[in-house]
């Protein structure tokens, strides 16, 4: 059976995304900016890169390689076709995380912004010991309501999601990486306008 993510049209989760009501698109660029400021860094992947939100932010002095890797290959089109200015800069990686045989390179810098709840904590501990960085940084949503997918017209796009999302909290994604050697370097929480939150938990080595 295919990923539920292989079958959602990037337009959709945008548009849903950056709703006013919903806000998440908007905030995630903001807290990308700082993520890829953050630190010391030549080599950073993103996993589950999506349409590539917050790639303008990419400083082509300090960035040699910028990883993307995403289950659906149109995405990483469409993100190689918005930001051609990287260049050879950006290299898209098609992958299934949830598939323990793939391999990936080693980067500085780890990023996975709401991309956990779909892989759950043990395949993302997998995947933190293939790409070996020093250090990794996180988003994750925290719910205050029912739902995990904020109301609005693009609602029913998101029905499938429910096979794939893992619930997110702090404290065990904190022991998730103290597991693979990993430990807290800050926390920062951004609120949204739906009563959902997003939280920032950053790890080094
Ligand atoms: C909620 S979106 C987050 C996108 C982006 N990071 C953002 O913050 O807007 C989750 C992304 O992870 C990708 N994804 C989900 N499961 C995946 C898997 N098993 N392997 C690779 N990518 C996956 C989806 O295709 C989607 O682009």
């Amino acid at each position: 059976m295919t990923n539920p993510w292989e079958e959602i049209d990037l337009d959709d989760y945008e548009k849903h995304m950056s709703m006013e009501s919903v806000y998440q698109l908007q905030a995630m660029n903001e807290m990308m900016r700082e993520q890829f400021d953050a630190y010391d860094a030549e080599m950073v992947m993103i996993l589950g890169i999506a349409g590539g939100n917050g790639l303008e932010h990419i400083d082509k002095d300090k960035f040699k390689s910028v990883y993307g890797v995403d289950i659906n290959q149109s995405y990483l089109n469409e993100c190689k076709r918005r930001y051609s200015v990287l260049g050879d800069v950006f290299k898209p990686i098609c992958a299934d995380l949830l598939d323990g045989a793939i391999s990936l390179p080693c980067a500085d810098l780890l990023i996975a912004n709401l991309l956990i709840e779909y892989i759950g904590y043990e395949c993302f501990q997998k995947v933190v010991r293939k790409v070996k960085p020093k250090y990794v940084s996180c988003i994750i949503q925290i719910n205050t309501e029912a739902s995990f997918v904020s109301d609005s017209p693009y609602l029913h796009v998101f029905d499938r999601l429910d096979e794939v999302h893992h619930q997110m909290e702090e404290e065990s994604l904190i022991v998730c990486m103290n597991e693979v050697g990993y430990s807290k370097a800050l926390m920062a929480d951004r609120e949204l306008p739906n009563g959902k939150k997003l939280v920032r938990i950053d790890f080094r080595e």
